[in-house]
C-alpha cells in the first residue's frame, strides 16, 4: 500500500498508485456496507468536522456517514449560521476550530485555492470537498471506483465528459484523474462551456455530441451550472437539451454497453433525459452515489493513518 499524502486537495498531487491504493480500500469498504453490521474503527477516537461554506446533499450526507461508520465523532458546522456571516474570516474560523484539536476536517468552499489555503493553517488532515472551480478529488475517485467495477479495468477506456465543463470542478479532478490512469478522455459540450486553455489537458474536443460519443465505454454528463454563470453561456434550455441533452438517440451512437454517469444533482430533461437517468441497465447513478460513502471512508482511513504515523514521530523527536 503506497499513499503518502497528508491532505487530500486534488488528483493533481496524487501518484497513480496512490489512487488504486484508495480504490482498493474502497472496495473492501464497499462489501463492509453492504453487510447488516457497517461498524469499522479506523477513525475511532478520532475527530472529524466538516465545514460547507456551499450547499451540498450527497457529499456531506457521504462524509458524515463514512465518518460514523469508522467510529469518528462527526460534527457538521452549520456555515450559514456560524461567524463567517459576522465578517470573520476563513482563517480565523479555521483556526478557531484548529484550537478544538479535530484529526479530519472536511471543506467545500466557492472560491478555487480556498482550501489548500486553510490547509496551511491547521495542523490536521484536509480533505477538499470541492473547491469553487478548481477541484473535487472524491468525486473523481467514486466515478474511477464506479468505472472500474462496471468495465473491470480503469485504463485504455474512451470516456466523453459532456456539458458544463467550463463551470465543473467535477470534470477538472476527472479529466487529470483518468489521464493519470491512461484513458482516453474526451470533452463534448458548446465552445462557449469549455474551459480557457483546453489544449493543455490533453483531451480531444467535440461540439457535436453524436460525433462525440461515438464508441465511447463511458458517458458521463455534468449538470448546467446556472450559479456559476454571470451571462448568457447557452440560448435556451430547451436549445440546450436538444443539442446536448443525453436520451437515447444520442447514446445510440456509444458502445452498446456503455455506462451513463452523472455526479449530481441532475436537471432531468436539461442535460439528461429521466428515463435513461433510471435505466438500470445503462445508468450507474445510484452507484456512484453507494461508491461514494466507500471512497470517503477509504480516504479519511489513509490520511488517518497518516496522521497517526506522523504523530508517532513527532513523539519521538520530542
Ligand atoms: C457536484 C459539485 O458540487 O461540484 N456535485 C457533487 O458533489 N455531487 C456537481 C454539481 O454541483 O453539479
Amino acid at each position: 500500500m503506497t499513499f503518502t499524502q497528508r491532505h487530500l486537495l486534488g488528483i493533481e498531487p496524487l501518484h497513480p498508485t496512490e489512487i488504486t491504493t484508495i480504490l482498493d480500500l474502497a472496495d473492501d469498504y464497499v462489501r463492509l456496507n453492504r453487510q447488516p453490521q457497517k461498524h469499522g474503527d479506523a477513525l475511532a477516537g478520532l475527530t472529524q468536522i466538516n465545514m460547507f461554506f456551499e450547499n451540498s446533499t450527497r457529499t456531506q450526507a457521504s462524509f458524515e456517514l463514512a465518518g460514523q461508520r469508522l467510529g469518528a465523532d462527526v460534527m457538521n458546522m452549520a456555515m450559514q449560521a456560524s461567524s463567517i456571516k459576522k465578517g470573520e474570516t476563513l482563517i480565523d474560523t479555521a483556526l478557531t476550530l484548529n484550537a478544538m484539536h479535530p484529526d479530519l476536517l472536511v471543506v467545500r468552499h466557492p472560491h478555487s485555492g480556498a482550501v489548500d489555503l486553510l490547509a496551511q493553517k491547521v495542523n490536521c488532515a484536509v480533505l477538499n470537498a470541492g473547491d469553487g472551480k478548481h477541484e473535487h478529488p472524491t468525486q473523481a475517485l467514486l466515478d474511477a471506483l464506479t468505472i472500474r467495477r462496471a468495465k473491470g479495468r480503469l485504463h485504455r477506456l474512451n470516456i466523453a465528459i459532456c456539458g458544463d465543463i467550463a463551470h465543473s470542478r467535477v470534470a477538472r479532478s476527472n479529466i487529470i484523474l483518468l489521464g493519470k490512469m491512461e484513458n482516453r478522455v474526451r470533452l463534448v459540450g458548446p465552445p462557449t462551456l469549455l474551459p480557457a486553455g483546453i489544449g493543455e489537458f490533453g483531451v480531444e474536443v467535440y461540439d457535436d455530441m453524436r460525433e462525440g460519443l461515438k464508441d465511447v465505454d463511458v458517458v458521463m454528463m455534468l449538470r448546467l451550472q446556472r450559479e456559476r454563470m454571470d451571462g448568457g453561456f447557452i440560448p435556451s434550455e430547451r436549445e440546450y437539451y436538444h443539442r446536448y441533452g443525453l436520451d437515447a438517440e444520442k447514446l445510440s451512437h456509444a458502445k452498446p454497453d456503455a455506462i451513463v454517469m452523472h455526479p449530481g444533482p441532475m436537471n432531468r430533461g436539461v442535460e439528461i433525459d429521466g428515463e435513461i437517468a433510471d435505466d438500470i441497465n445503462r445508468s450507474v447513478i445510484q452507484e456512484q452515489v453507494e461508491m461514494g460513502v466507500a471512497v470517503r471512508m477509504a480516504a479519511m482511513d489513509l490520511l488517518a493513518r497518516n496522521l497517526r504515523a506522523a504523530r508517532e514521530t513527532r513523539e519521538v523527536m520530542a
